[in-house]
């Protein structure tokens, strides 16, 4: 049995409080509730089993976790196909939504938390960035409300609805905003059952090589 992943040394700046851990093998994977810990992922291999974890999990929407990734991914890698920072951080965006379900105001940081060590910190700043630029685009463009799923608008509230003028100011500085923008309609947009795209072994030869370059 694979064991807690505890983080020995968690960022004060990053507090999960009560977090999960998980226990088992892959698809046998389960959860554990622990408290005060940090949840960082130490390989690819530990972040696919992670992803496959999300397999007949719901959020609510119209696929299952692992479906939404791989679809994001997919989109990323048609129009974003020179990003390949992007394209991970669209496979892992909602990752802290099944290492700690039900709290959809903090699964952007704990998403982040979790990967930055292994993908590196841009990756985890896309990750950290993709509910605020919902709230971006709610904020900017009257039209994009009206894109958005029934949960993800419930959500909305939850993760501070609209921006005000500070933080818009703050995300309008931000060298990723870009990105971050561009991640949040492919992650609006991998929502549809049946939709055919690569797997997760796939995104293992850039899983690896992300986490090269991060070490
Ligand atoms: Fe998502």
């Amino acid at each position: 049995m694979r064991g807690l992943m505890v983080d020995p040394d968690p960022d004060p700046d990053e507090p999960l409080g009560t977090a999960l851990g998980w226990v088992g093998e892959g698809h046998r994977m389960g959860f554990v509730r622990t408290s005060s810990m940090s949840l960082r992922l130490r390989d690819s291999a530990e972040l696919l089993a992670t992803l496959a974890g999300g397999a007949d999990v719901g959020d609510d929407e119209a696929v299952d976790l692992l479906a939404h990734a791989l679809q994001c991914a997919a989109i990323l890698e048609a129009v974003a196909p020179g990003d390949r920072e992007l394209q991970v951080a669209g496979l892992v965006h909602d990752i802290g939504t099944i290492l700690a379900p039900n709290r959809p105001e903090a699964h952007a940081r704990v998403g982040a938390t979790a990967v930055r060590g292994l993908l590196g910190p841009r990756a985890a700043h896309l990750v950290r960035l993709h509910d605020q630029a919902k709230r971006y685009l709610v904020t900017t463009d009257p039209g994009y409300r009206h894109q958005l799923s029934a949960r993800s608008l419930e959500t909305l509230r939850l993760q501070g609805g609209l921006l005000d003028p500070d933080e818009r100011a703050a995300l309008d500085a931000d060298p990723d905003l870009g990105a971050g923008l561009t991640l949040r309609r492919a992650d609006d947009d991998a929502k549809r059952p049946g939709t055919v795209v690569p797997d997760l072994g796939h995104w293992q030869g850039v899983l690896d090589q992300l986490a090269r370059s991060a070490a």
